[in-house]
């Protein structure tokens, strides 16, 4: 089952700019089934834990500024090959490099406002959804 399930965010300037709805519906008519749920606004800190594995990068303070900026939308999505396949529903970091038909290709704004996250591996889905969602809130 873990192969089947991701995790996924959609950014602060996605949900202020209106897309979430659009967005789910995305991710919906690409097949997947959604396990979690939640619309909440992470703190600095809580926005810094999430990333942490970015902490050395040159962009790091700009990402916990930009992803505690606002209200999200987070959610555990369930389908075959939910992690690889998600990747390439979301497109490239950087819009101008994502191919069309991806949600960053129609909604992100920049590399670093790119308006969805997505789980680079099976583990960190495990790790990202147990950080937002208890058991009681899947289904
Ligand atoms: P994500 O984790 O959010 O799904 O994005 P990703 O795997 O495509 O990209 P990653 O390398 O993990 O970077 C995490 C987020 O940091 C911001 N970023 N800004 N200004 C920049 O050069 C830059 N590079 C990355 C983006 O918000 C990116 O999604
Ligand atoms: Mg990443």
């Amino acid at each position: 089952m873990a192969g089947n399930r991701t995790f996924t965010m959609i950014k602060p300037e996605a949900v202020a700019a209106g897309h979430s709805g659009k967005i789910i519906d995305m991710i919906i008519s690409a097949g997947y089934r959604i396990v979690a749920l939640k619309y909440t606004h992470l703190s600095a800190a809580e926005a810094g834990t999430f990333y942490e594995v970015h902490k050395e990068r040159p962009f790091y303070g700009e990402l916990v500024d930009y992803m505690a900026s606002g209200p999200i939308i987070a959610a555990i999505l369930e389908k075959e090959n939910a992690v690889e396949d998600f990747r390439k529903l979301i497109g490239a970091t950087d819009p101008s490099q994502a191919e069309e038909g991806t949600i960053r290709k129609r909604f992100a704004e920049s590399k670093a406002k790119n308006a969805v996250h997505g789980s680079d591996s099976d583990e960190n889905a495990g790790i990202e959804g147990n950080y937002f969602f208890s058991g009681r809130e899947r289904f």
